[in-house]
């Protein structure tokens, strides 16, 4: 089994849709050994010490420096042997330098149908806001593995969702993770681990 990190800063629910599919055995090629969260305030914590998953607290503004958080982090990973690494609503920026050492090795799941609304400054609510404001009909969710361009790595999943007359962010929002996200990330977290156990057989 590869042992999966889950990095977070927030309410987790894409972490609660991997726990769960850990529990009903749909993702059973790895197994979550850690959550790693970028503020001491995130609900996720909760999810991860209720599913009884050790959790810690990587802080880039209490460690001072990017280059701090990341030896932190790196630290923290190879405690736990950590072989595989899922953003799940994670917002601190990962420098080249990190992203290098793990090639193909982390997963990240965004709110929108890359190359639409991605980028610098497209996160959470805002994602949802900017395709409102552009007038889209459909929007969606994407995996993708991550590289030193923020949203540019290899598409490993995407899956539309339908924009509806009256929609606001909230609810376009809460649309996406149902119908996309939390479908999308349990299953393209095994396609990767099962491959990765492939290779090593
Ligand atoms: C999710 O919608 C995720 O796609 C998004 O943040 C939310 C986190 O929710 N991530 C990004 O915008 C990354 N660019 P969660 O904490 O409930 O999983």
């Amino acid at each position: 089994m590869v042992n999966i990190a889950v990095f977070v800063s927030g309410g987790g629910t894409n972490l609660q849709a991997l726990i769960d599919a850990q529990t009903s055995g749909r993702l059973h090629s790895g197994r979550i050994r850690l959550v790693l969260a970028s503020n001491p305030g995130a609900y996720a914590l909760e999810r991860a010490k209720n599913a009884g998953i050790p959790g810690v607290v990587c802080s880039r503004k209490e460690l001072g420096s990017q280059g701090g958080f990341e030896a932190a982090i790196s630290k923290e990973l190879e405690a736990h042997g950590i072989e595989l690494i899922v953003l799940a609503g994670f917002m601190s920026i990962l420098s080249e330098n990190f992203t290098k050492q793990w090639p193909e090795r982390i997963i990240n799941v965004h709110p929108s149908l890359i190359p639409s609304f991605c980028g610098k400054g497209f996160y959470g609510l805002k994602v949802h806001e900017a395709a409102l404001s552009y007038g889209v009909k459909v929007t969606g969710a994407t995996v993708h593995f991550v590289n030193e361009i923020p949203d540019g790595g290899r598409i490993i999943a995407q899956k539309a969702v339908e924009i509806l007359p009256g929609d606001t962010p909230e609810v376009l929002q809460k649309r996406v993770m149902e119908q996309a996200e939390w479908v999308l990330l349990p299953h393209a977290v095994e396609q990767v681990a099962a491959q990765m156990e492939k290779e090593r057989a």
